[in-house]
């Protein structure tokens, strides 16, 4: 039960879609410029960076306090599962900014949440990550391919660190695993065009 009421606080919280809310105070439809993605890349390309790191902002928060309010309510029942109620609230976020209830379930890629949910699980995580992100970042100018990297990085993280945990540590493998797939699916044009060689760097309004 726990696990259902978590992944749907997570969705309720992660259908807080910073980057159509944003592009809607200015007058557009960020879901129809750019690369059509609800996410900061997009807004940082069709809006430029305050706005963008606006979004990313929310985007990490939202996760945070969603997992924050999932363990608020479901914990003190459940003391043992505490990791699988942050993970299930992250996926949960992860969701809900990807397919929001209340934005006719087009929304972005999901990479700034799921940061949020690597805060929410270990900051540690959260920091391997960044890092990988920024590093790639660094080497190519370009986002799709930081954010891919730093997810394929999910499961091996999981497994270093959850590996001793018995069916609780399997569950959280699967899920990372399950994370990781989506967001590779959710990159499915981005990877076509990496491969083509065609992938832009990110570039700025300003
Ligand atoms: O966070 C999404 C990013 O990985 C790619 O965004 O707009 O370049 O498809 P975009």
């Amino acid at each position: 039960m726990y696990r259902l009421g978590a992944l749907l606080i997570g969705y309720l919280f992660g259908g807080v879609q910073s980057a159509i809310l944003c592009g809607k105070l200015k007058g557009i439809d960020i879901r129809t410029q750019g690369s059509g993605n609800a996410g900061t890349t997009n807004t940082i390309r069709v809006l430029g960076k305050k706005a963008g790191f606006l979004v990313l902002l929310i985007d990490i928060l939202k996760a945070i306090i969603a997992i924050y309010v999932a363990k608020l309510l479901f914990s003190p029942n459940h003391p043992d599962a505490t990791i699988l109620i942050t993970f299930y609230s992250g996926i949960g976020a992860v969701l809900g900014h990807s397919f929001p209830l209340f934005f006719h379930f087009k929304g972005g890629k999901g990479i700034a949440t799921t940061a949020g949910t690597l805060i929410g699980i270990d900051y540690r995580l959260f920091l391997i990550g960044a890092a990988l992100f920024l590093i790639t970042f660094a080497i190519t100018r370009i986002v799709s391919i930081s954010s891919l990297i730093m997810t394929a990085s999910i499961p091996i993280m999981i497994i270093i660190f959850y590996s001793g945990k018995g069916n609780i540590g399997i569950e959280a493998m699967v899920l990372s695993l399950l994370v990781t797939g989506f967001t590779f699916y959710r990159h499915k044009a981005n990877i076509k065009r990496l491969i083509e060689g065609n992938e832009a760097r990110l570039t700025s309004k300003k």
